[in-house]
């Protein structure tokens, strides 16, 4: 039952700002914003669902300016070409191809006191930056990838499209795939590639996209709290206040965020482990895995893998896919299965 009042003043803030009723963005599977207001009723503050479509509306492809960082080199296609050149020429370009393909499975043991017993050996599956519309074949080589694995809870930490802006079709149907070949249940974020408006057909796909909010997973009689916040890089519309507003400090709490830049936030929020990904490693590195960007502003221990922050836990997943080039360089692709267990 919508919110009568609540989709009011949704409607009244966004007639104030019309500018955000077309946003350029395909609109073939995708709701409108009248649409997107009623099916996401309650669970965003109508300021976040504005900043969000008005930013994603103003700012796509924009090379300088939003976010975290002030130079966003996935927006600048000028230069995607000169480095496609430069590894041709170098020889390194089909070698980066193939390693784009293949995705390391790696395992993380997550050390954690006072993990209930009922969590004990709880297994997580993590996929990041999917870019899963990379290239035509890329959703089946993921869906063949995950095949097999052993575990109890899916989560994905954002970045679904291969670009920016455009069309969100070819993303949400590689999703469509992957999703055949994952089991319940799963839970997303949204990352700095990622459109609002794919929230209602990703959650059609029975994939919870945690919007600054929370869910508890309850087992044996034991809680532990699963949250997520919208991008935290570029977009900034994450809102950890908000998405605490439902978890029990006593509790064991995970959350899921695009990017460890929220990393200082997270640990004094009281957060066990923080689940990430955003910097690809570094995608293109040089020998010894060294990245040579790494696009966040966190330390660059927190780049790629576990680390740790104070009592925060986190890994920072290289993802699955690519973006600005479908290459790998020193830096394979990855998936990976935490495992929590009793510190
Ligand atoms: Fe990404």
């Amino acid at each position: 039952m919508l919110n009568a009042v609540a989709i009011a003043q949704q409607n009244s803030l966004v007639d104030r700002h019309p500018r955000v009723l077309f946003s350029q963005i395909s609109a073939k599977t995708l709701p409108s914003d009248q649409d997107l207001i009623e099916r996401l009723n309650g669970r965003l503050a109508p300021i976040h669902l504005r900043q969000r479509l008005g930013i994603e509306s103003d700012d796509q492809a924009r090379v300088f300016g939003q976010g975290l960082k002030f130079f966003h080199l996935e927006n600048w296609y000028s230069v995607h070409s000169l480095i496609r050149t430069s590894l041709r020429i170098s020889l390194l370009l089909e070698r980066g191809r193939r390693n784009a393909r293949r995705i390391e499975l790696r395992h993380n043991t997550v050390p954690i006191s006072g993990l209930p017993d009922a969590f004990e050996g709880l297994k997580i599956l993590h996929l990041s930056d999917l870019h899963i519309d990379m290239d035509g074949d890329f959703p089946q080589v993921l869906a063949e990838r995950v095949q097999g694995i052993d575990y109890d809870i899916c989560v994905m930490t954002g970045d679904y499209r291969y670009k920016t802006f455009g069309s969100c079709e070819a993303a949400l149907k590689g999703l469509e795939r992957l999703r055949s070949q994952l089991k319940d249940p799963i839970y997303a974020v949204l990352g700095n590639h990622d459109s609002l408006k794919m929230v209602p057909a990703m959650e059609d796909l029975g994939i919870r996209v945690l919007l600054n909010e929370s869910v508890a997973i309850n087992r044996g009689g034991a809680v532990l709290h699963l949250a997520g916040i919208d991008d935290p890089h570029y977009y900034r519309t994450d809102n950890l206040e908000r998405t605490c507003d439902d978890i029990d400090r006593g509790n064991v709490s995970v959350l899921l965020a695009h990017s460890p830049e929220i990393y200082k936030q997270a640990a004094h929020a009281g957060f066990n482990l923080l689940l990430c990904g955003h910097t690809h490693g570094g995608q293109i590195c040089l020998p010894g895995q060294w990245p040579i960007i790494y696009d966040a502003k966190c330390p660059r221990r927190m780049a790629r893998g576990a680390w740790r922050y104070h009592d925060l836990q986190g890994y920072t997943s290289t993802g699955a896919g690519s973006s600005i080039v479908e290459v790998r360089i020193n830096c394979p692709p990855e998936i990976a299965v935490h495992c929590l267990r009793h510190a």
